[in-house]
């Protein structure tokens, strides 16, 4: 579905899948839980879903000769970090707006983690106080004319590389990827996990695996707490990435977003999101964060836990990474 497409390789090749026996056996053994790692990907500053999608986009980078890139997140953007480490590879700039997404106090919050790796690659990082869209904003809009201004020529990206013409296309890639796996081992996974934000993830997911039917199996698990933004974006996404590269025809009701686990707001984990990520720690090592894949494990416990999965269903939960933002939250978790 992609050899059309130009990939400038950013990770090790494709993600290895592991059983994650004891969380499934925890939970009850009814269904087969596996993990597709992502966040193992690549040795780029920790890796993570956003590569896969700038493998795509890196072709367009170096078509365009700009000299630095642009792009907006929150504070601990896992996706920032990735466009330092992506600009830090190539040799170009990068200049990183990291606005108050998340109402969240710790100490050392824009000091650690994602926001201190991006600073060790060399982003010029701005701090700015607005909180959370996943739209285009003024902020960013205002760095890329500043760039401008003072000589250089940007190149933009936006939030999570979602609203991006070939932002769709790294997931289509995970969709072909899994494939090939399952006729590895021999079975097929009936649903995907997926936390879901600024969407492209979860559209470029649809649309790789609409072609044998399965765009229905993909849960979204929703971790904007913005949902219908959110879903409007994964579709819009999913059609203008299914036009681009000939795929089947996707409508509405092939966007499955779960709106259950994002609470109380992006960014802020519940009390059941932490109980998530402890147990997914302590059931195998598999760490997640309080914003992303904290959520979606949430979601996967609790909708095997609920009985939404039919006896012996092979569940895949993509994990996306993340991790780094765990740093932020110390406090929440000074006791384990
Ligand atoms: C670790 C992690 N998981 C999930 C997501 C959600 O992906 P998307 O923004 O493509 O919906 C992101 C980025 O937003 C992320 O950094």
């Amino acid at each position: 579905m992609l050899s059309k497409f130009e990939r400038y390789p950013l990770t090790f090749g494709p993600t290895p899948i592991e059983k994650l026996a004891r969380l499934s056996a925890h939970l009850g053994g009814d269904v087969e839980i596996y993990a597709k790692r992502e966040d193992c990907n690549s040795g780029l500053a920790f890796g993570g879903n956003k590569l896969r999608k700038l493998e795509y986009i890196v072709p367009d980078i170096i078509a365009s000769n700009a000299d630095t890139l642009v792009s907006i997140g929150g504070v601990q953007s896992n996706h920032t970090r990735m466009v330092a480490a992506v600009a830090a590879k190539l040799g170009m700039k990068c200049r990183l707006i990291q606005e108050s997404w998340v109402p969240h106090e710790d100490a050392v919050y824009d000091r650690v983690g994602n926001i201190l790796l991006s600073r060790l690659m060399g982003a010029e990082i701005q701090l700015v106080d607005e909180g959370f869209d996943i739209g285009i904003r003024e902020s960013w809009t205002a760095a890329l004319e500043d760039v401008r201004a003072k000589g250089g020529k940007p190149y933009a990206i936006p939030a999570g590389a979602s609203v991006h013409k070939f932002g769709g296309l790294g997931y289509v890639g995970f969709a072909e990827e899994v494939r090939a796996q399952e006729q590895a081992l021999g079975y097929r996974f009936d649903y995907i996990i997926v936390c879901t934000v600024t969407g492209s993830t979860h559209a470029g997911m649809v649309v790789g695996f609409a072609k044998d039917g399965r765009q229905r199996n993909v849960i979204g698990i929703d971790a904007s707490a913005t949902p219908a933004q959110t879903k409007a974006q994964v579709l819009d996404i999913a059609q203008q990435t299914a036009a681009l590269i000939g795929g089947a025809d996707i409508g509405a009701d092939d966007i499955v977003l779960n709106e259950d686990y994002a609470y109380p707001v992006y960014g802020v984990p519940s009390q059941e999101t932490l109980a998530a990520i402890r147990l997914s720690a302590r059931l195998g090592a598999m760490i997640t964060d309080p914003v992303y894949e904290g959520k979606s494990m949430q979601g996967l416990i609790d909708l095997v836990r609920k009985g939404f999965f039919p006896k012996r269903s092979r569940v895949l939960y993509a994990h996306l990474g993340g991790a780094p933002a765990l740093n932020g939250y110390s406090y929440t978790f000074r006791n384990g």
